[in-house]
């Protein structure tokens, strides 16, 4: 038994922030921005709008594809640092937008790795044979964490939703292994104390990013028996460009190998890669069968990678 991934969305607040609007609000400019990190505009959503109900539109579309309904939904997981609430999870008012059938629910604290980390406890749910279908969501509002004065985070983040439907399947394909790893005595690279504003001292956590990033992603290689020349494509968290290219530089893969979509978006937090992993499968950069490598990298630190067949 294997957790396939069945069904895909996205959802992003239409507003759209440019580095040209930055530039009116803070002590920067297009050409610093794009060459530090690759990003061009990224979405922000309104002050009322919260994590589950960007979320919410990327299930419908996760449900659809997948050819589900959100009665079929045995687990509904969240990755977010930008939960609705302390509690209440952000995945309980989820499934109830949703109308789900009173499946567990709970949020994932884990930062940008929080949906790999969503995924591989997906993965553990459905080929333990406990659940069929999970759905696995990462979705923030980090501009409700940013310190708008501080122009070395406020030009970075960008909101959004991604979500996938996990499904038992015994055709082979799916989840193939998972590498999850945590150092919490780096906390202070990149932090957000309850109720302030996210903090992070960015030349060290560019470091750190790119060597965790490499060694779990031949670390989930290693243990899912294939290598790098089977991965049609890498799908790294979307925190930098020049982290993108330095990971696909130490893989020793073309950059075409790597997917970025940055400069759209800027960093999503968890929900960075299922919107990547949504855009390329909409692009037609993966198809069904094909091997797939996700990886991330984020606050706590966590790290992680993720090998899969798609
Ligand atoms: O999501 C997972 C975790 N996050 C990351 O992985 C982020 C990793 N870090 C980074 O992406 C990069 O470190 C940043 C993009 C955040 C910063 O790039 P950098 O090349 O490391 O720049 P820096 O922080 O070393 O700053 C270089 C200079 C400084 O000026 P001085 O001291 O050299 O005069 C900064 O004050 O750039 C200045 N600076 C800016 N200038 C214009 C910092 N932010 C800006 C800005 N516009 N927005």
């Amino acid at each position: 038994m294997k957790a396939e991934i069945k069904g895909i969305g996205m959802y992003v607040p239409p507003r759209v922030l440019t580095n040209y609007d930055l530039e009116k609000i803070l002590d920067t400019s297009d050409e610093w921005i794009t060459t530090r990190t690759g990003i061009k505009e990224r979405h922000i959503a309104e002050e009322w709008e919260k994590a589950s109900d960007l979320a919410l539109p990327a299930c419908k579309e996760a449900l659809e594809n997948a050819g589900m309904s959100p009665k079929d939904i045995d687990a509904v997981i969240v990755a977010t640092s930008t939960p609705d609430m302390t509690f209440p999870s952000t995945a309980c008012f989820l499934a109830d937008k949703l109308g789900c059938s009173k499946p567990m629910a709970f949020d994932i604290s884990a930062a940008c790795s929080g949906f790999i980390y969503g995924l591989t406890i997906g993965n553990s749910f459905i080929t333990s044979g406990q659940f069929k279908n999970v759905l696995v969501v990462g979705a923030e509002v980090f501009s409700h964490i940013i310190d708008w004065s501080d122009r070395s985070t406020a030009v970075i983040f960008g909101d959004g939703a991604g979500a996938v439907v996990l499904s038992a399947t015994e055709n082979g394909s799916g989840i193939l292994s998972a590498v999850m790893k945590s150092d919490g005595s780096h906390w202070g690279s990149l932090y957000c104390p309850v109720g302030e504003k996210l903090r992070m001292r960015g030349r060290e956590t560019f470091k750190l990013a790119i060597k965790s990033m490499e060694n779990a992603s031949l670390k989930a290689l290693h243990e899912a028996g294939i290598t790098l020349a089977d991965i049609s494509l890498v799908i790294p968290h979307q925190a930098n460009i020049r982290i993108i290219n330095a990971l696909a530089e130490k893989l020793g893969l073309p950059e075409d190998k790597v997917f970025s979509n940055i400069h759209k978006y800027g960093n999503t937090s968890a929900a960075s890669i299922p919107i990547a992993m949504y855009e390329a499968w909409k692009e037609g950069k993966i198809k069904k069968g094909d091997y797939i490598l996700l990886t991330a990298f984020g606050g706590g630190l966590t790290w992680g990678a993720i090998v899969l067949q798609f």
